[in-house]
């Protein structure tokens, strides 16, 4: 199998802990890809909506995008990781989430995303873990994935990974490493089931999709639509 894991921080931290060992229990038998933000992703989004209107490969950060767009697509599970910054995800992850918003259902969603299976591993000192994780997640949904697992720590304690009492980093452990077997013993040839909150988004815009194709055929969501199939019987989920 192959995982994609996107780190929101460059940082060998507690964050980078918790994620070695959520991915222990796959090494020898997964290909793993990793990203670390901001390294990959340098860039803030400019705004200058060309994704959108246009061709998202003309994007001026194209050349960072494309490799992790490709990652992404290509994994059987994706895997995200945040601290909380000021009860949110880092700058790093909001600013590689921005890049893909051309992606989300009510433009050009791909069609891989939809069966993805995705865990998002945040933690924080004492609150915002789980609005971090929120973060992450709305663009996950909304790029049409079901099957979503949150994570959260609390550490209480020192923010250096050593000084954490043993006590407490034994119950991460635990925690990480039974989410782990759960996810290694998926069948992964069989796409995640997609839920009735992403279909109803597709219907959503399906129907936008086509009222906007009669006022303008040409424009670039619709006509990826129309190609896809989608404002015809064609669905992007196999469990249709
Ligand atoms: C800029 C910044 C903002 C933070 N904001 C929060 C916060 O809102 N809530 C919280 O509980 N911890 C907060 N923390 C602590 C982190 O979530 C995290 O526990 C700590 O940075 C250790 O993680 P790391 O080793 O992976 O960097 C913050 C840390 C930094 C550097």
């Amino acid at each position: 199998m192959k995982i994609t894991v996107i780190n929101g921080t460059e940082k060998k931290g507690v964050t980078y802990r918790l994620k070695e060992i959520f991915l222990e229990q796959f090494k020898g038998n997964a290909e793993i890809t990793e990203f670390y933000l901001p390294r990959d992703c340098p860039n803030f989004c400019a705004g200058c909506i060309t994704c959108f209107g246009k061709d998202q490969n003309l994007c001026k950060d194209a050349k960072y995008i494309q490799p992790i767009e490709k990652a992404l697509h290509e994994a059987d599970l994706l895997v995200f990781t945040s601290p909380a910054y000021v009860f949110h995800t880092t700058g790093a992850m909001k600013a590689m989430l921005d890049h893909f918003g051309y992606r989300w259902i009510p433009h050009r969603p791909a069609k891989e995303m939809f069966g993805k299976r995705a865990v998002i591993i945040t933690q924080c000192l004492g609150a915002g873990g789980s609005s971090t994780a929120k973060d992450i997640k709305d663009s996950l949904s909304w790029w049409g994935i079901s099957y979503i697992k949150t994570v959260s720590f609390r550490l209480m304690s020192d923010v250096k990974w050593d000084k954490i009492p043993e006590k407490k980093r034994a119950s991460f452990t635990s925690k990480l490493t039974s989410t782990a077997k759960k996810f290694a013993a998926i069948d992964y040839s069989k796409p995640a089931h997609t839920n009735l909150i992403t279909k109803a988004k597709f219907y959503m815009v399906r129907s936008m999709q086509t009222g906007l194709g009669k006022e303008n055929p040409e424009y670039t969501d619709f006509k990826y639509w129309k190609a896809n199939g989608w404002l015809d019987k064609v669905r992007p989920w196999k469990n249709a």
